[in-house]
């Protein structure tokens, strides 16, 4: 495993798809009954954007630096907010962090990182907090064996690799696939990277064939995505989306294509599959 996430974390990507979290969790929390949320990839939890890893590639400051410089959008105030509350540029939340911010103490959250290091600061991060497990494992592996939670009969299970190997999407596909078999009730949520069109009307046309319900795909272009060598846009695909998501998505979308898109930026929200009819 070369990737490390301190490298790329609060750039444009991490800002759509952490916005979009808070979104989802914060609908989780709009009924009393507890949820768990299982993050398979869930990286160090917090990083410092002012230290080596994160100033080498600069990334966070066409991102989140830039977002936390400008007049806030209404639909990014919510997520802006806990970042800052967390710290900021110099504690940056990652998906665990702004996840364990959410939880009342009626609900859970379980955490799975491979990588060493990141895995220890995540351990750091939530030792000795009875709502959180940290787990050395693979978050692959992890939806077979976690799901569905124990404690909680709602949820949100978090799907976000690196795609440093190929074959990803297709994992994804298969991924969303037990995750549903296991977790009926659950959210899943899993982000992808646009680099050019082809990938991703693929992965589409894969998901529309495994035929899972009520599956949508929320998508942001920095920039038109005919460079492939470059990361032009990403998504993150729900499936079984809280009542609301579609404009609360447009919105949260639109924001950072106006706060960080080049000419052209845009989001988009594409229905895969239709909801199962009540
Ligand atoms: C994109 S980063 C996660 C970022 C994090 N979810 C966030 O939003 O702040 C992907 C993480 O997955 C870890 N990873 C890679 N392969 C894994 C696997 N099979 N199981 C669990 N973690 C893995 C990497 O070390 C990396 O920290």
């Amino acid at each position: 495993m070369n990737y490390r996430h301190a490298y790329h974390a609060g750039n444009f990507a991490d800002c759509m798809k952490h916005a979009l979290l808070v979104w989802l969790l914060r609908a989780l929390a709009r009924k009393p009954a507890g949820f768990a949320v299982l993050d398979t990839h869930a990286g160090a939890g917090s990083t410092n954007l002012e230290a080596d890893a994160a100033t080498r590639t600069g990334e966070w400051r066409q991102g989140i630096g830039r977002l936390l410089d400008a007049k806030p959008a209404e639909a990014l105030a919510d997520y802006l907010g806990l970042v800052r509350a967390a710290g900021a540029i110099a504690h940056y939340p990652g998906s665990p962090r702004l996840t364990r911010t959410l939880l009342r103490p009626q609900d859970r959250l379980t955490c799975c990182e491979l990588q060493l290091q990141d895995h220890a600061s995540l351990h750091r991060l939530f030792r000795g907090d009875p709502q959180v497990a940290v787990h050395a494992r693979d978050g692959w592996e992890a939806i077979c064996a976690l799901l569905p939670p124990r404690e909680a009969r709602r949820g949100l299970t978090l799907i976000d690799p690196p795609f440093e190997q190929p074959g990803e999407f297709d994992r994804i596909v298969r991924a969303i696939r037990t995750a549903r078999r296991r977790f009926g009730a659950g959210i899943v949520a899993a982000w992808y990277p646009i680099k050019h069109r082809a990938p991703v009307r693929d992965f589409h046309d894969r998901l529309r064939q495994a035929a899972e319900p009520d599956v949508v795909c929320a998508e942001l272009l920095l920039r038109p995505p005919l460079d492939a060598a470059r990361l032009n846009g990403c998504g993150l695909l729900v499936a079984a989306p809280p009542w609301g998501f579609e404009p609360a998505a447009t919105a949260i979308l639109d924001a950072v294509a106006d706060g960080l898109g080049e000419s052209g930026a845009h989001g988009s929200l594409t229905r895969i599959t239709p909801p199962v009819a009540p």
